[in-house]
């Protein structure tokens, strides 16, 4: 029995972030960093980012990765506010997340017509979060909140009406693949692909190895 249809993201999106298999968090600090940080990313094989509304330059970084690399699959991070929602949809994101799990932020997005998933890391976000529609969920922060087990015990009540996670927070090579194992993960993500001081010294070099790196666990992973 479903207590709520899923209404928060389309079909085509899910589809999208699950194919992506991994999600890069990007914090940009200049707009001329946009365009070659997301082409890094996508020359090592992940094509879906996260872009986090937590500096001036973050709008117009995402509109110049919407205009110069479709191929990107772009999310809008750190989505706190109906106004926030408003600009990640007018700019023709794909989809926004937020850390945590705000009723009104996440009506907004639907009515905005913006795929959305809300951060939760107890049984009552998760309840939120199902009321509002959701079923593709931000597991925030992922990690210290006690990673795949914590989320696997949490879940157990829910797991009938098919929720999907995307783990966020602390994630890293050493520890991605005890995500990425299970059936209830659609995607994983986090910052250390393309980290800040990465993206700093315009190091397009080395977020394209991590971005290989992740591609080939998760190639693996999946076979
Ligand atoms: C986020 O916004 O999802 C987090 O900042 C990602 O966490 P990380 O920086 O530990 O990867």
């Amino acid at each position: 029995m479903q207590p709520i249809e899923q209404r928060a993201m389309s079909p085509e999106i899910i589809k999208k972030i699950d194919e992506a298999g991994v999600i890069a968090v990007l914090v940009i600090d200049d707009v001329k960093h946009a365009v070659p940080v997301a082409k890094a990313l996508l020359k090592g094989g992940v094509n879906a980012i996260e872009l986090t509304l937590r500096t001036p330059a973050a709008i117009e970084a995402a509109r110049a990765i919407k205009s110069e690399v479709p191929e990107i699959t772009l999310g809008i991070g750190t989505v706190l506010t109906i106004g926030q929602v408003k600009a990640a949809a007018e700019l023709g994101a794909d989809f926004a997340v937020s850390p945590g799990c705000n009723p009104r932020v996440i009506a907004a997005a639907r009515e905005h017509d913006l795929s959305f998933a809300p951060g939760i890391m107890t049984p009552t976000d998760i309840e939120i979060a199902i009321e509002q529609g959701c079923r593709v969920l931000k597991y925030f922060p992922a990690e210290s909140s006690g990673g795949m087990n914590h989320l696997t015990n949490m879940v157990a009540p829910y797991q009938y009406l098919g929720l999907k996670f995307i783990p966020l927070g602390g994630l890293s090579m050493a520890n991605a693949a005890s995500y990425l194992e299970s059936p209830i993960i659609t995607a994983i993500g986090g910052s250390w692909i393309a980290k800040r001081p990465l993206i700093q010294a315009e190091n397009w070099e080395a977020i394209t190895e991590n971005a290989k790196e992740v591609r080939k666990l998760i190639t693996e992973i999946r076979k």
